[in-house]
């Protein structure tokens, strides 16, 4: 099948403003969006930036939007975005991160959330027997959903709340602190409280789902922030 891929394109450097290139290639419907990029940057126009590793899903750095939706490009078919022949597929950049080149966006702000939400575990008690914290099968299951997460950013991109509030720390960070907040071992809650109790931390939510719709983990984002939401209150009660 034929395909033509719009990809925006900007180079901060020598450019003020983005544009969309097209380049028609040739493709497989079973083919990777991320094949046709690697095409395009091997064979036709060495120029083109994006970032990509592991080629399976797995590390994240790939994500972009693809026809409007924040995907993962080696996990997403033409046959599932190019409606037949001579179809056109847009490609553009994360939202709510500074384009760096082209497709690559600068995460720094992103990481910038997620290190402000202790992604780690906080636990000052002698573990038993002084050699390790048992936890049950039962147990890892509470918050065996959020270890999927591979800090892709489609989350942050998608999230409309971002578009009003820039300082809001985000639905990744947010499913990063609930996997730690819902493992047996961790006592870390009280020290995450500054970040997560306040107006950009979980309030700023407002439950619009565009997170969960667009997470190649298929992660249930909205609901691992609503979880947060109820173990805050019900500890401020506590407080009380
Ligand atoms: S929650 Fe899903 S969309 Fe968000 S960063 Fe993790 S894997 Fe990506
Ligand atoms: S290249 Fe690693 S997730 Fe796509």
């Amino acid at each position: 099948m034929k395909v033509t891929m719009k990809i925006r394109r900007f180079n901060p450097e020598t450019e003020t403003e983005s544009r969309y290139q097209e380049y028609s290639i040739e493709a497989e419907p079973t083919d990777r969006v991320l094949d046709g990029l690697m095409h395009i940057k091997s064979y036709v126009d060495g120029s083109l930036a994006f970032r990509r590793s592991c080629g399976h899903g797995v590390c994240g750095s790939d994500a972009m939007i693809i026809n409007g939706k924040e995907c993962l490009a080696c996990k997403t078919l033409f046959r599932d975005v190019a409606p037949g022949d001579e179809a056109v597929v847009t490609i553009e950049p994360l939202r709510h991160q500074p384009v760096q080149r082209d497709l690559m966006v600068d995460q720094s702000r992103f990481f910038q959330s997620y290190r402000s939400v202790m992604p780690f575990l906080f636990n000052d008690r002698p573990a038993e027997g002084g050699k390790e914290r048992i936890q049950s099968q039962a147990e890892r299951e509470v918050f065996d959903d959020e270890t999927n997460c591979i800090l892709c950013t489609a989350c942050f991109s998608a999230c409309p709340v971002l578009d009003v509030n820039p300082n809001y720390v985000g639905p990744a960070a947010l499913v990063q602190a609930s996997r730690f907040v819902n493992d047996s071992r961790d006592a870390g809650l009280d020290p995450r409280l500054s970040v997560l109790n306040d107006p950009n931390g979980v309030w700023s939510c407002d439950n619009h789902f565009d997170c969960t719709r667009v997470c190649p983990r298929e992660i249930k984002v909205t609901k691992a922030i609503n979880f947060l939401k109820r173990k805050i209150s019900k500890q401020l009660e506590t407080k009380a």
